[in-house]
């Protein structure tokens, strides 16, 4: 298990900020209930563990497929670092990698060579336990590496059923997670069908051009086949990633596209920037959230994390403790 550096942090501060309460307040609530902050300089934070103890977060299971056709838009950018930003607030999460490249399994730094991966369950009766490494305090994956490259042809071949493929192949663990998310390869394929089967969610990033918009275009294709053909009730939601201030009005089709989908309830209102912080802290082996310091990137992926997830840090709170905050939320005016 990946410990320390790595591990997704929640910074006592932005605890105070979202419940609008100072942060000698939650310090004292936090020392009060036996809780030992961690600190990074001089700053505490809590992980994952303690905000399951903090919050006892009760979340609405779901699943989540991330894909589009159209390459680098941030599928596994975005997947990867809601992961994350989810685990702060106490959700478990089982990270998915279908994709043959194993862009998420690198990004979360672990080796596949070695451990079992989907084709391995489908094509030898592999357990699906076996294929789960432990990432860090919250996050489970499923790595995913080159030889996943036949799963769709192993699907055709055995005529397997889509539609229920992955919750037979999920059925013995998928209790054990709040949120299941798969990262798919920017093909459509089988595999990529029954993880939209599966999930019931796609979620799409979209960048300000116009090929953003045609792969937008062929995914809602896809989904009405599938839909179709499977009788399976299938949305979508989109979101910006890769903004920058004046690319939204520079780019017609784009903003016309993003504009309807908002209209329809199919596109988050988090928009993610453009910034050079999230390769780089992938590069480093680190996600948003390692960090304690000020950072954009992470505060867009944090609304964005709440925005899909329906995350709310003062329900959870006011769930728990209610007595306290409305005490210590007096003592601050
Ligand atoms: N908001 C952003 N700002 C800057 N760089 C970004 C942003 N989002 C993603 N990137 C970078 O864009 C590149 C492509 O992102 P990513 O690999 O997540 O795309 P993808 O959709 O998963 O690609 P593929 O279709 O190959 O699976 C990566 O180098 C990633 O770090
Ligand atoms: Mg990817």
């Amino acid at each position: 298990m990946r410990k320390d550096t790595f591990e997704p942090k929640l910074a006592v501060t932005a605890i105070a900020d979202q419940l609008g309460i100072s942060t000698q307040a939650v310090h004292k609530h936090l020392k009060r209930e036996g809780f030992t902050t961690a600190m990074a300089g001089n700053k505490g934070y809590i992980t994952h563990s303690m905000a399951k103890r903090l919050f006892s977060p009760k979340f609405e299971k779901k699943s989540f497929a991330f894909q589009i056709v159209k390459g680098g838009t941030g599928k596994t950018t975005a997947m990867y670092n809601i992961s994350c930003g989810a685990s702060i607030y106490g959700a478990k999460i089982l990270v998915i990698d279908i994709d043959p490249q194993g862009n998420a399994t690198d990004a979360f730094n672990i080796e596949a060579d070695n451990t079992p991966v989907l084709i391995d369950v489908v094509a030898d009766g592999e357990d699906i336990r076996n294929c789960i490494v432990h990432v860090t305090e919250g996050i489970d994956l499923i790595p995913s590496r080159i030889e996943n490259v036949v799963l769709d042809s192993k699907l055709a071949m055995d005529k397997t059923p889509l539609h229920t493929f992955f919750a037979n192949l999920l059925e013995p663990i998928e209790n054990n997670y709040d949120f299941i998310f798969i990262d798919c390869p920017p093909t459509m394929g089988h595999a990529v069908t029954a993880a939209s089967l599966y999930a019931k969610t796609v979620v799409v990033p979209l960048n300000p051009d116009k090929f953003s918009a045609k792969g937008l275009s062929i995914l809602k294709d896809e989904i009405n086949e599938i839909k179709k053909n499977y009788k399976i009730g299938i949305s979508y939601k989109v979101f910006l990633n890769k903004f920058s201030g004046n690319t939204i009005l520079s780019d017609k089709t784009i903003s016309t596209t993003i504009s309807e989908e908002i209209e329809k309830g199919n596109a988050l209102q988090t928009a993610i920037r453009q910034a050079q912080e999230i390769p780089n802290v992938t590069d480093e082996g680190l996600n948003l959230f390692s960090s304690l310091k000020k950072s954009t990137a992470r505060d867009d992926f944090d609304l964005l994390t709440k925005e899909l997830l329906g995350i709310d840090i003062s329900s959870l709170w006011q769930n728990k403790s209610n007595l306290h905050v409305n005490e210590e939320a007096t003592e601050e005016v």
